[in-house]
């Protein structure tokens, strides 16, 4: 066929957006309870934005941005991640005028040219939140639980929080340069990739999954021996807050992330229900970001969840959606048709779901339709039983029958309507 989406880019038909929309439902109701506001941002920016924010030794800057140039030969480039974007709006809009914390969100799609693989799109959807304005370990601990609680929400199964420090700018400039020492000492072991990053971007050697790259790191210097008195007091509060709040988790002081803004403290969740794309989750805090981008100095944390990839998990693991409470209207006869119609419109003024078939089928038909629609309840109505003022109703799981008065029908319908949420998850 001539006519395909963009590799890496995907549809998402209706059968599978009911995943997403109850995501988002959950994410708003979770997320306004904490007291985050939602923000829309563009998809296009100026491309310096995330070269200055990401970092231009990372991958996303070097090899994955759709970037290029306008009509007026400005380099802009589709957002491959949102932080550096609400950080642009945040400086630009003078939020931090506005209150002493901004607590954010955003949910829409970012655009990395990767390799396309199980879990990795070029599109992708990311639920994105960030806490301005606070520099102790209390935010973090709020962003952990919270990224925790939503996935835990969400029903994502074997969840795995990993956290690290990173550091700040008084002690991670001696472990860059005793790292960049030891690395350079097994140049001839590491990747062509990991070579150029021993130069570049060394703490992202920590992330290759090569076995001689792994190999070479066995006696590698470690952050955490590192650590100023201020990181690890930082470090040592957030794990406490995680150890009340009773949220599992894992140090790992070779967790490094992929974009250049990092202080302190870093973390993934990763589910062992995917595959190697495992990460459903990576954050961390980032101090300097907003006043390397010209604004004022805000201390700042956030994280990001992969939409794709909490969808994944949810259909492999056959979750079962919250089902809303829907009414099939059959009708038998020209009069019963319009009636019928009319109906429709009055049920869904009073806030149920109801459907009808648009053309004259036989009652049979219509029944077959209405459990393909997976109806809970059908109504029957034909022109004999309208005269005397009566309607059929159907219960579509047990196939029982019964009569009632045509003006009962509201009251009935939302009292079965009231039952079967009741019951629903
Ligand atoms: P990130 O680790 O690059 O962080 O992305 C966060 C999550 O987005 C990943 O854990 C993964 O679930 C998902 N993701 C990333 N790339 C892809 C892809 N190509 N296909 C599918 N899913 C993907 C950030 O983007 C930071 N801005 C997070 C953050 C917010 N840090 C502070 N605030």
């Amino acid at each position: 066929m001539e006519l395909q989406s963009l590799k890496g880019f995907r549809d998402i038909l209706p059968e599978e957006v009911h995943y997403w929309q109850e995501m988002e439902d959950i994410s708003r109701k979770l997320l306004e309870s904490y007291g985050f506001k939602e923000i829309r941002l563009p998809i296009l920016e100026y491309a310096s934005l995330f070269r200055k924010g990401i970092g231009e030794g990372t991958d996303i800057v070097s090899k994955e941005m759709y970037s290029f140039s306008d009509q007026k030969g400005r380099e802009l480039c589709l957002r491959p991640e949102a932080t550096s974007q609400v950080v642009r709006s945040y400086v630009q809009n003078r939020l931090d005028l506005k209150e002493p914390v901004s607590k954010l969100y955003l949910i829409g799609p970012m655009f990395r040219h990767e390799r396309p693989q199980k879990g990795r799109f070029r599109q992708f959807h990311q639920i994105d939140v960030e806490l301005i304005g606070d520099p102790g370990p209390i935010s973090d601990a709020e962003i952990l639980i919270l990224a925790w609680k939503l996935l835990e929400a969400f029903k994502v199964a074997g969840l795995e929080l990993v956290i690290n420090s990173l550091g700040c700018e008084l002690c991670r400039p001696s472990f860059k340069t005793q790292l960049m020492k030891y690395l350079k000492g097994k140049l001839d072991s590491l990747c062509s990739d990991c070579q150029r990053r021993a130069e570049t971007n060394p703490l992202r050697v920590f992330d290759c999954k090569q076995d001689s790259c792994k190999a070479s790191l066995e006696d590698a210097p470690l952050i955490n021996t590192f650590w100023c008195d201020g990181c690890k007091r930082h470090f040592d509060n957030v794990v406490s807050y995680l150890l009340k709040a009773s949220i599992p988790h894992r140090i790992d002081p070779t967790l490094v992330r992929g974009l250049d803004y990092y202080t302190r403290t870093a973390f993934e969740i990763k589910s062992k229900a995917l595959g190697a794309q495992d990460a459903v989750a990576g954050g961390g805090r980032y101090d300097k970001l907003i006043s390397q981008l010209g604004g004022p100095e805000r201390p700042a944390i956030g994280f990001a969840i992969g939409m794709e990839r909490v969808v994944e998990i949810l259909i492999s693991a056959n979750i079962p959606l919250k089902k809303t409470f829907k009414v099939f209207l059959a009708s038998l006869g020209n009069q019963a048709k319009d009636e019928a119609f009319f109906l429709l419109q009055d049920l869904r003024d009073e806030g149920l779901m109801v459907e009808m078939a648009y053309q004259d089928n036989s009652l049979k038909s219509q029944l077959r339709y209405a459990s393909k629609l997976e109806a809970d309840t059908v109504l029957i109505i034909g022109d004999d039983e309208l005269k005397a003022g009566l309607v059929t109703l159907k219960d579509m799981n047990s196939g029982k029958q019964s009569q009632l008065p045509y003006s009962e029908i509201k009251n009935m319908l939302k009292e079965l309507q009231r039952q079967r949420d009741g019951k629903s998850l």
